[in-house]
């Protein structure tokens, strides 16, 4: 099954958001299959977000991502990746709908209270980042019968 990496950023672990989170993805019918409160530093933040090293905000992200500490997810079942992006909404707070993650509980895009992995091989790198020392799945048998067909 699909992995994906989610992650609550130091103002969604603050204002006691994570429960929330969690809960949506565990609604919708997918399953953790790992968790970790994680100190951030430069060092693994340079790694995660490699791709936006040039952006004109990364310093302020960098600042942001260093305010406190994260909570660190996998998720794993059917097309977790997308649909994972689908609950968190817009990086745009005010882009999100009603109903996701970020419609629901944010507004600046500076403090968006959540990471969701954008692609598969992204959450593969992402996994391997903050679980360098892999992860335990295994299969829910009766939930597995009772969300898929
Ligand atoms: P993540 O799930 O956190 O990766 O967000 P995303 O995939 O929706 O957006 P992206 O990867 O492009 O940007 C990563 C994060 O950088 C965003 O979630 C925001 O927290 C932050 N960010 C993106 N654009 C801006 C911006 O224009 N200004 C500021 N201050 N932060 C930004
Ligand atoms: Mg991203």
């Amino acid at each position: 099954l699909e992995k994906t990496y989610i992650m609550v950023k130091p103002d969604g672990v603050e204002r006691g958001l994570v429960g929330e989170i969690i809960k949506r993805f565990e609604n919708k019918g997918y399953q953790l299959v790992a968790i970790q409160q994680f100190e951030t530093n430069k060092d693994i933040l340079n790694q995660h977000y490699e791709d936006l090293k040039e952006k004109p905000f990364f310093p302020k992200l960098l600042n942001y991502m260093l305010s406190g500490p994260v909570v660190g997810m996998v998720w794993q079942g059917k097309d977790v990746v997308k649909t994972g992006r689908k609950l968190l909404g817009e990086t745009d707070p005010l882009k999100s709908a009603p109903g996701t993650i970020r419609g629901d509980f944010c507004i600046d895009v500076g403090h968006n209270i959540c990471h969701g992995s954008d692609s598969v091989k992204s959450a593969e790198r992402e996994i391997c980042l903050w679980f360098p020392n892999g992860i335990v799945t295994w299969e829910r048998k009766c939930m597995h019968d009772l969300i898929y067909e």
